[in-house]
């Protein structure tokens, strides 16, 4: 099945010359090709000088970071650099009449960034967040975003999905391709977004020998909802997710908090299950999957298991997936009616920084006073967990600020001191983070903390 990389790039179908290195990022290429209208700022995602467009089949324009992207990831998707909007698209105009651009290096990202969101809507603030300028300003980029609007551009015509393999790259459609594969490749790289492993491509320039991206697996794709809840599939990108807290009530409470993981662009293409296999103390999404008890469901051949997230996570770093598994999904409980949701993070930047220390709460009341409660923190410790004792503290009063004090005297926690935050720092910053869930539940909070 050895296969030359496909792709849209511009609306014009390109086939790449066999022996094109799967794992070279997308932006390297692009460069090598003379479209060096996307530029490399800083080659870990931060800065969105390479952003470039994923046009899906339903016409949705999805921001990426093409320096994170292989291009065996690409295959078969559609494209736009900022080379195909042509030179007499409006949108790079607008921007310079309303002096949103000085020296211009992070203008293609910005025009890319907001092609997408013209398409997309939301929040200016929110398409901009992946996006840093060092010379303008942002008041003048958003003047201009506020003037631009969708060029109606269609979608494009894309196969669907199928298996492929590009040497060591392979890029099953099915779960049971791609369970054979682990148990031939056990070495093999497990890609998914590449939101983590993608700064493993492009900064530490390594360059795998056997890869095996699961981003096409028709098991892991979407998300379902049923009467007890929802089924994450493990390749849907946090997009989705967010758009899933936006829209359904029981949820909303999480939606501020995972409009703040990374950037569009990070949310492009990163997923829950990228967050459970990288399973870092500080990722965002693990305390919200402990608060609400979910569990994650693992893939292996003859059938399935399902764990719950907090037994997933070992340790620092390290998860209870064994070495022929591969996570299929994430089971999300409806919270229970009623009850009290909140998440909680403190990050150096407000946007486009995975948080120093994280809260995550799900809490019952009844007659007035807390019944039960679970407190899920990261950051405080080797790994997210709940913190029982605090928990405890709670039960039987009121969810004000002398309980939450007492669930903060509470906190059972030595965290580590890094560049972050010192381990004093860190347990002060929980412990307001938890004083901060009483200006919540009082609808005190939502204008001070955004
Ligand atoms: C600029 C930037 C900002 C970021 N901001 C945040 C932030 O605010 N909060 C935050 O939490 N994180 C943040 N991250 C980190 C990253 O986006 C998340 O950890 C994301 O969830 C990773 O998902 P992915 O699909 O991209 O994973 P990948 O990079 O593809 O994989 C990550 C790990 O998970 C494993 N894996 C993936 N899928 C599976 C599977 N199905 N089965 C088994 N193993 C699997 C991989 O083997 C790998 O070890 C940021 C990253 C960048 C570059
Ligand atoms: S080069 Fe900075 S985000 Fe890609
Ligand atoms: S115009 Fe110079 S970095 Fe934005």
């Amino acid at each position: 099945m050895q296969q030359q990389i496909e792709f849209v790039l511009n609306g014009t179908p390109r086939r790449l010359p066999p022996g094109t290195p799967p794992t070279m990022t997308l932006l390297d290429w692009l460069r090598a090709q003379g479209l060096t209208g996307t530029k490399e700022g800083c080659a870990e995602g931060d800065c969105g000088a390479c952003t470039v467009v994923l046009e899906e089949a339903e016409g949705a324009r999805t921001p990426i970071n093409a320096c994170l992207c292989a291009l065996g990831q690409l295959h078969g998707r559609a494209l736009r650099s900022i080379e195909g909007l042509g030179p007499q698209h409006p949108l790079p105009r607008i921007l310079a009449e309303s002096d949103g651009t000085q020296c211009g290096f992070c203008t293609p990202g910005i025009v890319m960034s907001a092609w997408a969101h013209t398409r997309e809507g939301g929040d200016p603030h929110e398409a901009l967040a992946g996006n840093l300028c060092r010379c303008t300003g942002y008041r003048p980029i958003l003047d201009a975003l506020a003037r631009m609007e969708d060029d109606g551009a269609p979608p494009p015509a894309l196969p669907p999905r199928a298996s492929a393999r590009f040497g060591g790259f392979h890029l099953p459609a099915t779960l049971a391709e791609a369970l054979a594969l682990r148990a031939a490749h056990p070495a093999a790289w497990l890609l998914m977004g590449g939101t983590d492993l993608g700064l493993r491509l492009s900064e530490h320039r390594e360059r795998p020998e056997e890869v095996i991206c699961l981003l096409n697996v028709a098991e892991m794709q979407g998300i379902g909802a049923g009467p007890s809840g929802w089924r994450i599939g493990a390749a849907a990108p946090y997009r989705a997710l967010l758009s899933l807290c936006r829209a359904e009530p029981a949820l909303a409470p999480l939606a501020p908090f995972f409009a703040r993981l990374g950037s569009r662009q990070i949310r492009g293409l990163g997923t829950v299950a990228g967050n459970l296999g990288t399973a870092s103390p500080i990722g965002d999404s693990l305390p919200v999957l402990i608060a609400l008890g979910a569990e994650v469901e693992l893939a292996r051949p003859g059938g399935t298991r399902r764990l719950p997230v907090e037994a997933f996570l070992t340790g620092y770093r390290r998860t209870a997936l064994a070495e022929d598994e591969l996570i299929l999904a994430v089971h999300l409980p409806r919270p229970p009616a009623g009850a009290f949701l909140a998440a909680e993070k403190l990050s150096r930047r407000h946007d486009q920084d995975i948080s120093a220390v994280s809260l995550a709460a799900c809490i019952e009341m009844e007659g007035g006073v807390v019944r039960a409660a679970r407190l899920a923190f990261g950051g405080m410790d080797a790994r997210a967990r709940r913190c029982l004792p605090a928990e405890a503290a709670l039960v039987g009063r009121p969810l004000d600020d002398a309980a939450l004090r007492a669930a903060g005297k509470a906190l059972d926690f030595a965290p580590m001191s890094d560049w972050r935050g010192s381990a004093a720092y860190r347990l002060e910053a929980a412990r307001g983070l938890l004083r901060r869930l009483a200006l919540r539940h009082a609808g005190l909070a939502a204008e001070v903390f955004a």
